[in-house]
């Protein structure tokens, strides 16, 4: 070989890299979607639905999250989990975790689902027949179910719907129905409101609460399996029904929600 052959080729071979890192970086970038997405399906959808529009977790399509926007702040939540929710942490690796973060930030702008219904005549029905008696909206109703003041924001409409149809179907672990027996034999009948090692607080149909010891309960028996929530399955003609959906879902989570 020539010098100057020498010299072309070592200038070709120079040039090269930068070239093939483009062509690399690009197909990389489409593996690192697909990866993300793959992730996201196998460990996340089963909660926030296939396109992460909601079921029974948020719709994270919205690009504002709750806990907080920044990378730095999803990645904390997925990695760490919401503790005291369905929201579990994960042992996935760094590497693994930084893809979806990637790809939830990706799902961002995806349009809302269309929901048929006629949010007002839900508010209306919600009112009339008997909804407020256990749930809370802005402040106002009862306590026996979860506020639902933006629950909207957690579900999506097809979630809500079974919500309605069949609360067995899926019974939020605060809301297991318990029944504590204490050593003279009375029974509290309730939902559990929180308990710790020594003690249970019991919230009763009547709203009694009550805070048991339980050095004093001969049994405390969970019920996961029945909702407190009566099923409304054939309560409703079809459209009361999507009109009940629309106005739970048009229940928006606005800063200072809970
Ligand atoms: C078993 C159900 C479940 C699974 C699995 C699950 N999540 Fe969640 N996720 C939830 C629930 C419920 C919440 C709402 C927690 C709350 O009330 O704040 C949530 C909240 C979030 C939030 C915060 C939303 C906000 O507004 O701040 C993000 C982000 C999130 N999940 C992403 C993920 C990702 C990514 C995965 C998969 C690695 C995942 N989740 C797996 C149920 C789940
Ligand atoms: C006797 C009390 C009671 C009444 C009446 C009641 N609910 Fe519930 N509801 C509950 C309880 C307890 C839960 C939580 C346990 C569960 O998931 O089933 C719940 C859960 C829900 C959920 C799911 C919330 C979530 O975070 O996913 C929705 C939606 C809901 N109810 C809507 C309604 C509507 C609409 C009505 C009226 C047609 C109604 N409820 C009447 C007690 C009640």
């Amino acid at each position: 070989m020539s010098r100057n052959t020498v010299a072309v080729v070592i200038r070709v071979w120079l040039c090269l890299p930068p070239a093939f890192l483009v062509v690399d970086r690009a197909a990389r970038a489409q593996d690192d979607d697909s990866a993300g997405e793959r992730l996201f399906r196998l460990h996340c959808a089963e909660c926030h639905g296939l396109d992460g529009q909601g079921g029974q977790g948020p719709d994270l399509t919205k690009g504002a999250y709750r806990h907080g926007s920044t990378n730095q702040a999803l990645y904390q939540t997925i990695s760490q989990g919401v503790p005291g929710t369905r929201m579990p942490s994960t042992s996935l690796s760094d590497r693994q975790l930084l893809l979806i973060v990637k790809y939830v930030r990706g799902l961002a702008g995806v349009a809302r689902v269309s929901v048929p219904g006629d949010p007002t005549a839900g508010e209306g029905l919600f009112a009339r027949r008997g909804c407020r008696q256990c749930h809370m909206i802005r402040g106002e109703g009862g306590r026996l179910g979860p506020d639902l003041t933006s629950v909207g924001s957690l579900r999506s409409p097809a979630n809500l719907r079974t919500s309605i149809l069949s609360p067995d179907e899926q019974i939020d672990p605060a809301f297991w129905s318990v029944e504590a027996v204490d050593k003279d034999g009375k029974i509290y009948a309730g939902i559990r409101l929180n308990e710790d090692t020594y003690s249970i607080q019991i919230l009763e149909i009547n709203e009694n609460l009550y805070s048991l010891s339980k050095n004093n309960l001969r049994a405390v028996k969970f019920d996961k399996k029945r909702s407190r929530m009566p099923a409304y399955d054939g309560m409703f003609t079809g459209s009361e029904l999507e009109n009940l959906v629309a106005y739970l879902y048009s229940l928006q989570r606005n800063a200072g929600d809970p």
